[in-house]
C-alpha cells in the first residue's frame, strides 16, 4: 500500500466497472477512502469487495449522474459515512456510435449529453461545499474525444469535448477557492464500454496502426495520472488534459 492519497476522501463515479474502478482500486491503495459510485450497484458493490480484499476501504453506493437528487444523496451519503470529499472524480460515461441521421440518433444524443456532460455538472456540483472545505481536486476524464473525432458518434464527440471545457472553465473559476480541476483524456482502453465494438469491428487495429506505442490501453493504464492529479504531487497542475493514449493526439 503506497501513502500518496492518505487522509484522503475520493468519490469515483461509474466505478462499477473498467476505468472507475481501476482508478477507485488505485486510490484505494494510496491510502484514500472511496466511495464507489455507480448506476450499476452491483458493479460498485463488486468493485468494493475487490478493495477490500486488497486491504483498503471504501463503501459503494448507487448513482445516476443525470439525476440531480441522486447526486445530492449521494453527497449525504459520502458526508455521513466517510466525512468530507477531497477528490471528485468524475468518470461515468457512456458510448453509442452510430451515424447521425441513424434512427434513434435523438435519444443517442439525450442520453449521452445527459450522462456524459449534464452528469458532470451535475456531481461536480452536489460535492462543491466539502470540495471547497478541503481545497480538493476534480479529476474530470475527457477522451481523445475531446479533441478529435472517432467514427459515427458526433454527440460523444460534442459531450467530451465539452468535458475539456468544463475542466478550463471551473479550473479558473474553482482556483482562488484552491480547488484544482483537471482532466485525463484516454485513448482506446479495452473496457465493456467498447468490448463489442473491438469484438466486431476492426477498431482496435485501426486504432494501434495510428498509436505509436503499438498497443490499445488497459483501464490500469490510467490509474497513476488520476493518483498525480489527485495528489500533491499535482500540487501546481490545473486546468490541464493529460493524454493517456499511448501517442494517438501526437499523430
Ligand atoms: N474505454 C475507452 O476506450 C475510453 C476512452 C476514452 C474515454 N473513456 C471514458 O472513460 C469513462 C469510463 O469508461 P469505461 O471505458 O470504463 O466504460 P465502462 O462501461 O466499463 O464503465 C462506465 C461505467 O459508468 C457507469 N454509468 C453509466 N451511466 C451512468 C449513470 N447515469 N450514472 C452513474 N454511472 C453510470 C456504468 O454503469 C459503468 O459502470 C467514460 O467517461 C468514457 O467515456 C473511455
Amino acid at each position: 500500500m503506497g501513502t500518496l492519497l492518505e487522509g484522503h476522501i475520493a468519490v469515483v463515479t461509474g466505478a462499477g466497472s473498467g476505468i472507475g474502478r481501476a482508478i477507485a482500486k488505485g486510490y484505494a491503495a494510496e491510502g484514500a477512502k472511496v466511495m464507489v459510485a455507480d448506476i450499476n450497484a452491483a458493479g460498485a458493490s463488486e468493485t468494493a469487495a475487490m478493495i477490500a480484499d486488497d486491504g483498503g476501504t471504501s463503501v459503494d453506493s448507487a448513482l445516476d449522474v443525470t439525476d440531480r437528487s441522486s447526486c445530492a444523496a449521494l453527497a449525504n451519503k459520502v458526508m455521513a459515512e466517510l466525512g468530507p470529499a477531497s477528490v471528485l472524480v468524475n468518470n461515468a460515461g457512456i458510448v453509442r456510435r452510430a451515424p447521425i441521421s441513424a434512427q434513434g440518433a435523438d435519444q443517442d444524443w439525450d442520453d449521452i449529453m445527459n450522462v456524459n456532460a449534464t452528469g458532470v455538472y451535475n456531481v461536480t456540483k452536489a460535492f462543491l461545499d466539502p470540495l471547497r472545505e478541503n481545497k480538493g481536486r476534480i479529476v474530470n476524464i475527457g477522451s481523445i474525444q475531446s479533441f478529435v473525432h472517432t467514427g459515427n458518434a458526433a454527440a460523444y464527440t460534442v459531450a467530451k469535448h465539452g468535458v475539456l471545457g468544463f475542466t478550463r472553465a471551473l479550473a479558473a473559476e474553482l482556483g482562488p477557492d484552491g480547488i484544482r480541476v483537471n482532466a485525463i483524456g484516454p485513448g482506446l482502453i479495452r473496457t465493456p464500454l467498447n468490448a463489442e465494438n473491438r469484438a466486431n469491428t476492426d477498431m482496435e487495429a485501426r486504432f494501434v496502426a495510428q498509436t505509436p506505442l503499438r498497443r490499445a490501453g488497459e483501464a490500469e493504464d490510467i490509474a497513476g495520472p488520476a493518483i498525480f492529479l489527485a495528489s500533491d504531487m499535482s500540487g501546481f497542475v490545473t486546468g490541464a488534459y493529460v493524454p493517456v493514449d499511448g501517442g494517438y493526439l501526437t499523430l
